[in-house]
Parts: structure tokens; C-alpha cells; sequence
């Protein structure tokens, strides 16, 4: 059963670690991720950018498809399905294929409009009890051709935005979606902390989970951060594992070509990475 991500950011908040939020592109990555928690008894939170949705047929048949396997794999720990960076539309369409989780990302907007149309949502999300992120800051990088510039978030408006009642929020502290750039600022710690001053016990959400170093990822978490979200990472850990697989020649040998043995090693590597960040992340075992 897919749960909204309230009751495990929470948790998680009061408890000092952080809920891995890792994005999906299809079967594989699903299989590996839902596995790696169970295995080791930690809540998740799958995410599906609007661009992955598309890809894999619609947000229908990607609800439909973790239901089924959170089933069929005798998955017991919590699983939250959430849509990442969604439009508006992108909301109410995730709403009605079933998920449990949804962000709205009016962080483009002007703040009075990202305010009025998430205080839209906060009462769509309540009433369906559903959990709601919203953003305030852009996140840096590139992703699905959205391009942010990694602002700082202004903690006055993180709490006029908390205030609505969402249910975590993302605020750009300097991170950036995909790959670091060599001459990174680094996370603005001043920023973290005036933010989680502002807004209490709201969990915070950290994007770009993706190559940021382990020291900065544990002092976020001891600021208030409670989510946070890897996609790159895992593409990398695939993308390596697939491609020593086919330069080793494997794929030439006897039913190498098969897709389920072709798959196999990057769907591996997939898990090695989960494993490595909800291990960072503290969030095995939260889930007993
Ligand atoms: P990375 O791709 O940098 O890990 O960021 C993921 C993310 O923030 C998804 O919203």
C-alpha cells in the first residue's frame, strides 16, 4: 500500500535523519529500489518527474505499476509515490492516477501566485490525505529542460509558504540538480539554518542529493533537513555497470544479449547506491 510521506518525514525530522527520495525511470529501477528498502527496513519515497511520467506511459500506468509490485514483492515498509517538480496540472493528474505524494513547484512563479496555488493544493492534498512538498528558492542545474540557478530561498517567504500547512518543503540553499560543478560554493549553511529557524518543525527537503559530500549531507540533516532527493546518481551507477558489461563482452556470450541479464548489472549497481545513501541518510532500520 503507498502512504503519504507525512507520518515518515516526521519521524524523521524528530529523529534526526533523512527519507531518501529516489526518482524512477521504469521497472528496473523501481524493482531495485523497493528492494533495497525492504532489505533494509527503510521508509522510501519514490519519485516521478513529469518527463519520467511521460516516459513510462503516464502517471496511470506508473501508479498502477508500483502498486502492483509493492504487492507482488511483499514490500511492508512505508512507500510513498510522489511526483517530483510537477506543474499544476501535473498535480491534479497525479491526484487522480493514485498517487500519494505530490510536489508542487511554483518556485518560477511570482511568490503571491506560488502562495495562492499552493494554498490550492494544501487543501486538495489534506482532504485526499495526501502529502504536499512545495519550493521556494529554484534549485540549480538542469532538469527535464527546467533550468534553475541554484538560488537561496528567503527564509520570509519559506514561512509564508510553510504556513499554508505543506507538508515539506524544498528550499534552495545552493544546490543543483545533476553533476557539481568543479567550482561549487557549496551548501549555504547560513541560509539552512535561518530557514529551519522560520519554519520549525516543517521537514525540509534537500534536491540535487546527487555528489554532495558526506559532511555537508549529515550537517543539513542536523539543520532540519529530512528529504532528500537523488536521481543523477543512480543513472551514473547504471550507466557505468551496463557499459563494463558490454565492453567486457558479456552481451556476446551465450544469452548474454537476454534483457534480464543485460539489465541485471546496472539494476545492481542501482541498489548499491540506494543502500549507500539511506545508509548516509540514517534512515536504515526507521522502518521496524
Ligand atoms: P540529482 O539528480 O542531482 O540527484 O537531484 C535529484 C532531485 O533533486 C530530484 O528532484
Amino acid at each position: 500500500m503507498l502512504v503519504s510521506a507525512k507520518d515518515m518525514l516526521t519521524k524523521a525530522k524528530a529523529g534526526k535523519y533523512a527519507v531518501g527520495q529516489f526518482n524512477i525511470n521504469n521497472l528496473e529501477w523501481t524493482k531495485a529500489i523497493l528492494l533495497t528498502a525492504q532489505e533494509l527496513k527503510s521508509p522510501v519515497i519514490l519519485g516521478v518527474s513529469e518527463g519520467a511520467g511521460k516516459y513510462m506511459c503516464g502517471f496511470k500506468t506508473v501508479a498502477a505499476m508500483v502498486k502492483a509490485m509493492t504487492e507482488e514483492l511483499n514490500i511492508t515498509v512505508p512507500v510513498a509515490l510522489h511526483l517530483d517538480h510537477g506543474s499544476y496540472e501535473g498535480c491534479y493528474k497525479c491526484v487522480k492516477a493514485g498517487f500519494s505524494s505530490i510536489m508542487f513547484d511554483g518556485s518560477h512563479y511570482p511568490i503571491n501566485e506560488n502562495v495562492e496555488k499552493t494554498r490550492e493544493l494544501v487543501h486538495v492534498a489534506e482532504n485526499l490525505g495526501l502529502s504536499l512538498e512545495a519550493e521556494v528558492g529554484s534549485i540549480g542545474g538542469e532538469e527535464d529542460g527546467v533550468i534553475g540557478m541554484g538560488e537561496c530561498a528567503d527564509p520570509d517567504e519559506c514561512k509564508m509558504i510553510a504556513d499554508l500547512g505543506v507538508t515539506m518543503l524544498a528550499a534552495g540553499i545552493g544546490n543543483i540538480h545533476g553533476k557539481y560543478p568543479e567550482n561549487w560554493a557549496g551548501l549555504s549553511f547560513d541560509t539552512l539554518a535561518e530557514i529551519s529557524k522560520k519554519v520549525g518543525d516543517m521537514p525540509l527537503v534537500l534536491h540535487g542529493g546527487t555528489g554532495i559530500p558526506e559532511d555537508m549531507i549529515k550537517k543539513a540533516i542536523s539543520l532540519g533537513v529530512s528529504k532528500i532527493n537523488v536521481n543523477t546518481e543512480c543513472q551514473l551507477s547504471f550507466q557505468a555497470a551496463t557499459r563494463a558489461y558490454i565492453e567486457s563482452g558479456k552481451d556476446l556470450q551465450g544469452k548474454g544479449f537476454d534483457p534480464r541479464k543485460l539489465l541485471a548489472p546496472g539494476t545492481e549497481a542501482i541498489k548499491a547506491t540506494v543502500k549507500e545513501k539511506m545508509e548516509l541518510f540514517g534512515s536504515v532500520g526507521k522502518a521496524q
